[in-house]
């Protein structure tokens, strides 16, 4: 009984992050992901246009390595920010050669950016 009162008054300390997203600022984080992505077309990296909800490697037309294609993730907002925070940890062998993103609000306002981009 304990445990749970503990848990509960953890969850309600819990900031509300969604909340802070601002997809307007994230169409400037998405410039660090035009040299390879863009919006409706393949280019280096796979068409990100209805990213957020789609199964990944799933584009038709590009070529993806064998990592991305058995990876069996979906792109929602919590798979995309641990994608985006590690590429090469999320997916070891994925060929997206991407430092990573390490600010939390960037990520989050991106993936709001991305979620727009149908
Ligand atoms: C240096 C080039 C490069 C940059 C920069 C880059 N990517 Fe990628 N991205 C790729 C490549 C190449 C792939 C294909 C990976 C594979 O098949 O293993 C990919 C794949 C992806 C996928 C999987 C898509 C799918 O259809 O399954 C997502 C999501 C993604 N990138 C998001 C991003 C985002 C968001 C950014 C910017 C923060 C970004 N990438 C920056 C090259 C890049």
């Amino acid at each position: 009984m304990r445990k749970l009162v503990l848990a509960v008054a953890m969850i309600a300390a819990m900031p509300v992050a969604a909340q802070a997203a601002d997809a307007e600022a994230g169409k400037t984080v998405f410039n660090k992901c035009k040299a390879c992505h863009q919006l409706g077309k393949n280019a280096v990296g796979p068409d990100l246009k209805g990213v957020i909800g789609r199964k990944a490697g799933t584009v038709e037309g590009y070529k993806y390595s064998e990592a991305m294609l058995n990876s069996g993730l979906t792109w929602d907002a919590a798979t995309m920010k641990e994608y985006l925070a590690d590429p090469k940890k999320k997916v070891p062998g994925n060929k997206m050669v991407f430092a990573g993103i390490k600010d939390p609000t960037d990520e989050e306002n991106l993936i709001a950016y991305l979620e727009t981009q149908k």
